[in-house]
């Protein structure tokens, strides 16, 4: 045996407290609790727990898994020290069940309850976290995934979910404290020294010879962007985010997925009993490591299954009109390194000093987020199809997040996009010109912001109207 355990399925621990009520046309609506509670995690077997935080006492919370078309519930009972809120992230929820604090709802306060009750219009692998101080909340564990379970789900031997995460974590084995520091803030945001999957660190992965995995991946990281390259293996993706994506293979063999982004594989185990392959995350030049091992079972292969690639069936997002689209661009800016010299922060012209002076370095159309004030950067038309020109003139990566809708990625770099994926939440590098469509279906105040974040609470991050 080895040092750490195998991860043999998906550990999850706690199954929340569940009811299920049938309602109209064959629809369930599923009840979940949630409770906020410190706890202790075993991020590292040959270690001591780690103090962290948590919905229902395990990291990552509970799967709260549905069905395509179900209506869901969460009562969420606050027992930590902070107020917090629960985003769905992804899911197309009403703007008031979007659990952005201030903009959406009142915080819950320590000792408060809330409910969460909204349609799951489209299946897919989603994610829950906090959205109150998300850059402490997130980093100290509260996050967890929701599973809408097609109507026929695709045949496959496992389904399974692999939450990525990484924590920073001190020689005296805590979490480190130093959230929101200028450093991270300005630069590639909180990047950890543990590397997690489901809130531990793995070095073994058991697996049969011919099965068909379907592997949920889902960053839940702060900052961490990964890009997986699984030896001995061919993924195919299925979908982004959520939404199904004509099944290809990743571009230069490598899964690329940032912080909020999901990516579902289809993966046969070609190899064969007692073999060994490693997963490797390639995605920063200088710090390479191996994610996982898979190691292979002796038990006999499983009969292989028809080599005939399943996709996905289409989800309920409305395709944007582009002939009569109307056109935004929006502008990146600010950083180590970067060009910006000055933005509006408070409505006052402000340089790149006086920004980090007030824990800022980021700007959204020359704008800085306080993190307070949230009045809307675009107002769009309820029902009308947009494109969003976006161009990261910053010297780092960006995982940009919209909520309440889900957007096609049509071009980056002024070049089509080979699959148009739908996407929430979409990596632009530095430099990049990214172009992005949807029809703004979904009335109320969305956050639209960046998925590090610490690049967040630096401003990036505005908000977009829908009326
Ligand atoms: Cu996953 Cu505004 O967040
Ligand atoms: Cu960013």
């Amino acid at each position: 045996m080895h040092r750490r355990g195998l991860l043999s399925s998906l550990a999850l621990v706690l199954l929340p407290l569940q009811a299920c009520t049938s309602l109209r046309a064959g629809r369930k609506l599923r009840e979940f609790e949630l409770v906020t509670m410190t706890g202790d995690a075993q991020i590292d077997s040959t270690k001591a727990p780690v103090p962290v935080w948590t919905y229902g006492g395990s990291v990552p919370g509970p799967q709260l898994r549905v069905r395509q078309g179900d209506r869901i519930r969460v009562a969420v009972s606050n027992r930590l020290s902070q107020p917090t809120t629960v985003h769905w992230h992804g899911l197309r929820v009403p703007n008031a069940m979007d659990g952005v604090p201030h903009l959406t709802q009142h915080p819950i306060a320590p000792g408060g309850r809330h409910v969460y009750e909204f349609d799951v219009p489209d299946a897919g692998t989603y994610w829950y976290h906090s959205h109150f101080q998300s850059s402490e909340q997130l980093d100290r564990g509260l996050y967890g995934t929701v599973i809408v379970e097609e109507r026929d789900p695709i045949p496959v031997d496992r389904d399974l979910t692999w939450v990525l995460d990484d924590w920073r974590i001190t020689p005296a084995g805590r979490i480190s404290e130093t959230f929101g520091n200028a450093h991270d803030m300005a630069h590639a945001g909180r990047i950890g020294n543990v590397v997690t999957v489901n809130g531990s660190v793995h070095e073994e992965f058991s697996v049969r010879a011919g099965e068909r995995l379907r592997m949920r991946l889902v960053n839940a990281a702060n900052a961490r962007i990964f890009a997986l390259a699984f030896h001995g293996h061919r993924p195919l993706v299925i979908a982004i985010d959520g939404q199904p994506v004509e099944p290809h293979e990743p571009a230069g063999g490598r899964v690329v997925i940032a912080p909020g982004m999901r990516c579902d594989l289809l993966l046969d185990a070609a190899g064969r009993p007692g073999e060994r392959h490693e997963v490797h995350d390639l995605f920063y030049p200088r710090d390479r490591y191996v994610l996982m091992q898979f190691v292979y079972d002796q038990q006999a292969p499983l009969p292989r299954r028809s080599a005939a690639i399943v996709s996905l069936p289409a989800n309920t997002v409305p395709e944007p009109d582009l002939v009569n689209a109307g056109t935004h661009e929006i502008v990146f800016e600010g950083g180590m390194m970067g060009t910006l010299h000055q933005a509006l922060l408070d409505g006052k012209p402000t340089d790149m000093r006086g920004m980090l002076g007030r824990g800022k370095a980021w700007a959204v159309n020359g704008l800085v987020s306080d993190g307070h004030e949230m009045k809307p950067m675009l107002e769009l038309q309820r029902g009308r199809s947009y494109r969003l020109r976006m161009r990261n003139e910053t010297r780092w990566h960006h995982p940009i997040h919209l909520h309440g809708h889900t957007f096609r990625v049509l071009g980056r770099n002024a070049k089509p996009t080979e699959h148009r994926e739908w996407q929430d939440t979409v990596l632009m590098s530095p430099g990049e010109q990214v172009e992005i469509a949807f029809v703004a279906d979904n009335p109320g105040d969305w956050m639209f912001h960046c998925h590090i974040l610490e690049h967040q609470d630096g401003g990036m991050m505005s908000v977009l109207r829908v009326s």
